[in-house]
């Protein structure tokens, strides 16, 4: 199953803006207070936490198990999954860093995100970083950003520690506090971190913003994936796609309904290149969700 490119472009022009973007100013005002010495206290254990767990030390991420869930591992086998991304990661990379680069602002801060939970937006993030990390000279940050349901850590089993919700609390930590280096050479992980009542509202806040700024530069060779929040779950994940510079848009081929599609398409910048994988596609009548190699996904691009 399929998508074509002129259908998808027009879906982003024709469907009506349906949820209301918040403003940088008004989300960042929620989240600027003085810091009371209980916070000065928890920034000093976070550093400390913070120097014990993520600097130097790398985690070890376990391969056999990732391949037996059915992710992409390194080793160079020539899967199906392999395949898929293979071509789903070339426009991203051609975009970030190619002949295209020029044109796209930010290229290197990829967004993967889709209209409600569960499409698969955590399985093409962690695939996407496995694929690209692939690549003789790239490295991969994967940063867990979908605040409602954070599941990097999991997946990767990564150890419990500070991640992003600490470090755009906290600006006492640097992103080298929160950031683990990994068994897989050129993959880094920044988790989700703590629990924090205002997860949400930190992510479309002022420190997002320039963590984003910082990534971009500061790591200007490196290919950033956010995986992120669902559109029309949250009207954070809006304001994230207007850092990003590119988007990769998870469908879940079989279940998501043509008006969430489009609903969430529409609040998309439609100027920004918007990949489309359609994800659990079908392949074989009659075959089982969980079933032999039946799902694979589809990739479109729409924008420049
Ligand atoms: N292409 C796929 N093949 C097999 N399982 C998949 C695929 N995509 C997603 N899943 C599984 O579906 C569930 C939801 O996917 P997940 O990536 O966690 O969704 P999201 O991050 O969008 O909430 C997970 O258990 C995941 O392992
Ligand atoms: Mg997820």
């Amino acid at each position: 199953m399929s998508v074509d490119d002129t259908r998808q472009t027009s879906l982003i022009e024709k469907a009506a803006s349906r949820l209301q973007q918040p403003t940088q100013a008004a989300r960042a005002s929620g989240s600027a207070r003085a810091p009371t010495e209980h916070d000065v206290g928890r920034a000093r254990a976070g550093r400390e936490a913070a120097s014990d767990t993520q600097q130097g030390k790398v985690v070890k991420i376990d391969i056999a198990r990732l391949h037996r869930e059915g992710y992409l591992t390194p080793g160079g086998q020539r899967s199906r999954v392999a395949e898929e991304f293979r071509i789903i990661k070339r426009p991203l990379l051609e975009n970030a860093f190619g002949r295209a680069a020029a044109l796209v602002e930010h290229g290197n801060l990829i967004m993967v995100t889709s209209a409600i939970p569960g499409e698969g937006k955590t399985y093409t993030a962690v695939n996407l970083a496995m694929s690209i990390a692939a690549e003789m000279d790239k490295t991969v940050l994967l940063v867990d950003a979908d605040t409602g349901r954070a599941r990097v850590h999991e997946v990767l089993n990564l150890p419990l520690g500070p991640g992003l919700i600490d470090l755009l609390d906290d600006d006492s930590l640097d992103v080298g506090d929160v950031m683990l280096r990994t068994t897989i050479p050129k993959l880094r992980v920044i988790p989700m971190g703590r629990f924090h009542s205002h997860s949400t509202e930190l992510l479309a806040s002022a420190s997002m913003q320039r963590l984003m700024q910082e990534l971009e530069t500061r790591y200007s060779d490196r290919v950033v994936i956010i995986d992120s929040p669902p559109i029309l779950a949250t009207s954070e994940s809006v304001v994230l796609s207007g850092l990003a510079g590119q988007i990769v848009f998870v469908v879940e081929a079989a279940h998501t309904s043509q008006g969430h599609v489009k609903d969430a398409l529409s609040l998309l910048d439609g100027s920004k290149p918007i990949g489309l994988v359609l994800n659990k596609v079908r392949k074989s009548p009659g075959a089982s969700y969980y079933g032999y190699g039946s799902y694979g996904s589809g990739y479109h691009q729409t924008g420049t």
